[in-house]
């Protein structure tokens, strides 16, 4: 999942339709409100615009501290996916059952600090699709991989094999190996992909890395 954050801002849509063209399976909009985090990055116009510009599924981040004011636009938008924050401000099972009633794909997102805990009600009660594992602190692209969250993803992986474990931050053709192999099965990269001449070949082997080690370590 290719992160438009990491794309030419005056050139989104292009960016979007590139992160397709070369193999991707879906877009990962990353939406930040200032407060959340300390950066400002996109609304639900940037998801309408990447809806226009692809076929494929768009995946959004709501890094804000109020997402149940906010899910109804993203949903109309076009959003797929829709991620909230467990340490955002909001009732986290109401919010991912409105995410639901709207027809969309539930997940819920944590922090590197945040302990996994904190989301086994949601694995628990089944209130997500998918679980985000932030392996940066959010509000930037082009960060290191925090390694240690890595214990979070095959703990996750070992309660609960029917859920996407998408992860956030710092992946690269060397970090997609460990985190593929705690059990992660959707990985978001930004820098590393739109650094690229050519996407294609680095999705290529970002998916065969993935496919290749995926849960050897859990
Ligand atoms: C960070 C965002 C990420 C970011 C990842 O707050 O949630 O999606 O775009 O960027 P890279 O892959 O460059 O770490
Ligand atoms: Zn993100």
């Amino acid at each position: 999942m290719p992160s438009i954050l990491a794309a030419d801002f005056g050139r989104l849509a292009e960016g979007c339709a590139r992160a397709e063209a070369a193999g991707a399976d879906q877009i990962h909009v990353d939406v930040m409100d200032g407060v959340f985090v300390p950066n400002i990055s996109f609304g639900p116009d940037v998801v309408k615009m990447s809806v226009a510009a692809v076929q494929i599924p768009q995946n959004v981040h709501l890094m804000v501290t109020q997402p149940q004011n906010h899910i109804k636009a993203f949903a109309e938008a076009g959003s797929d996916t829709i991620q909230i924050h467990i340490e955002s401000k909001c009732d986290v099972r109401e919010t991912l059952a409105a995410i639901r009633a709207l027809g969309k794909r539930p997940a819920i997102t944590l922090n590197p600090e945040t302990p996994v805990e904190s989301i086994f009600e949601c694995l628990e009660n089944r209130w997500v699709d998918e679980v985000l594992v932030m392996s940066v602190h959010p509000g930037f692209g082009g960060q290191k991989y925090l390694s240690y969250v890595e214990g979070k993803v095959a703990v996750i992986r070992r309660m609960a094999d029917w859920v996407d474990i998408a992860i956030d931050g710092g992946i690269d053709n060397t970090t997609v190996e460990r985190a593929a192999a705690c059990g992660v099965n959707l990985f978001v990269a930004g820098s590393y992909l739109f650094k690229q001449d050519d996407m294609k070949p680095a999705v290529s082997d970002l998916r065969k890395t993935a496919q290749d080690n995926y849960c050897k370590a859990v």
